[in-house]
C-alpha cells in the first residue's frame, strides 16, 4: 500500500463506476472535472462520460429532450429517452471502460431519472425495472449526490435554462428531496455531500467521502 492517501484512494478507484449526480446548479461537473484532473495525475485512467449524451445517438436523443419546444413531452417519454440515451452509453463506453479496469465517472445516471422523472410523476420503482433493462450490469458502485438547495442552484445558473431547468421551484424541490430519499435508502452506495462551501472545500469532502466509502468495502 503507497503511502500517499491520495494516491491510494486513486488506485482502489481503479475499475469503479461513480455517478456524480444531484439538483441543478449544484457544480456537479465542475467537482466531477477536478476529481477526474487529480486522478489522471494519481496515475488513473479515467473515462469521463456524462448522461443525458456522450455517444453520437445520445447527444442527438439529448437535444429532443431539452428542446423548449417540447413542453408537452409526456413523462414516459421523457424516462424512456433517458433511458434510451443510457442503454447505448452503457453500451458503447461504460462496460468496455470497466472491462478494461479504468474508472468510470458519469455526470448524471439513473438516480436522475429516479429524482426528475419521479418528481414529474412516474413511478420509481418502475425506472428502476427500466434502469435495469437499459443497462443491466453496467449498474454504478457508488453515486455521489451533490447536495443544494433548489432556490440557490437555479440561480447559479448561467446559461439559458433548458426545458428541465425552466421547470418550477416546486418541481425542483420535489427532486432534491427524491435524491436524497435516494441517498437515504441506499447508505451503502450512496453518499451526500453538501456544496455550500467552495469548489476547493467541497471538493475536500468528496475525496474525504470518497475514501471512507473505499474503506467500508474492504471491511
Ligand atoms: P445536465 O444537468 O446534465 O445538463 O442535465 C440536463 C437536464 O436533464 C437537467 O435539468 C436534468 C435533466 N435530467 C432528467 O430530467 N432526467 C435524467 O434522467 C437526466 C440524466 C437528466
Amino acid at each position: 500500500m503507497t503511502a500517499d492517501p491520495f494516491q491510494a484512494m486513486a488506485q482502489a478507484l481503479a475499475g469503479t463506476f461513480v455517478v456524480f449526480d444531484g439538483p441543478d446548479g449544484a457544480g456537479k461537473s465542475t467537482q466531477l472535472g477536478l476529481l477526474a484532473e487529480k486522478l489522471e495525475s494519481a496515475g488513473v485512467t479515467i473515462c469521463r462520460l456524462r448522461d443525458p449524451g456522450g455517444t453520437a445517438i445520445g447527444d442527438r436523443v439529448r437535444e429532443i429532450l431539452l428542446d423548449r419546444a417540447h413542453e408537452h413531452m409526456s413523462v414516459e417519454c421523457e424516462m424512456l429517452l433517458y433511458m434510451a440515451s443510457r442503454a447505448q452509453l452503457a453500451y458503447e463506453f461504460i462496460r468496455p471502460a470497466l472491462a478494461r479496469g479504468e474508472c468510470v465517472l458519469c455526470d448524471r445516471f439513473i438516480s436522475s431519472t429516479v429524482a426528475y422523472q419521479g418528481a414529474g410523476g412516474a413511478d420509481v420503482q418502475t425506472i428502476r425495472q427500466v434502469g435495469h433493462t437499459a443497462v443491466g450490469d453496467a449498474w454504478p458502485d457508488l453515486t455521489v449526490i451533490l447536495d443544494v438547495d433548489s432556490a440557490e442552484g437555479l440561480s447559479r445558473i448561467d446559461s439559458a435554462p433548458d426545458r428541465i431547468e425552466s421547470k418550477a421551484l416546486d418541481f425542483h424541490q420535489r427532486v432534491r428531496e427524491l435524491f436524497l430519499q435516494q441517498a437515504a435508502d441506499e447508505p451503502d452506495t450512496f453518499i451526500v455531500v453538501p456544496t455550500t462551501g467552495t469548489v476547493e472545500r467541497t471538493h475536500g469532502q468528496i475525496v474525504q467521502a470518497l475514501a471512507a466509502w473505499l474503506d467500508s468495502r474492504m471491511d
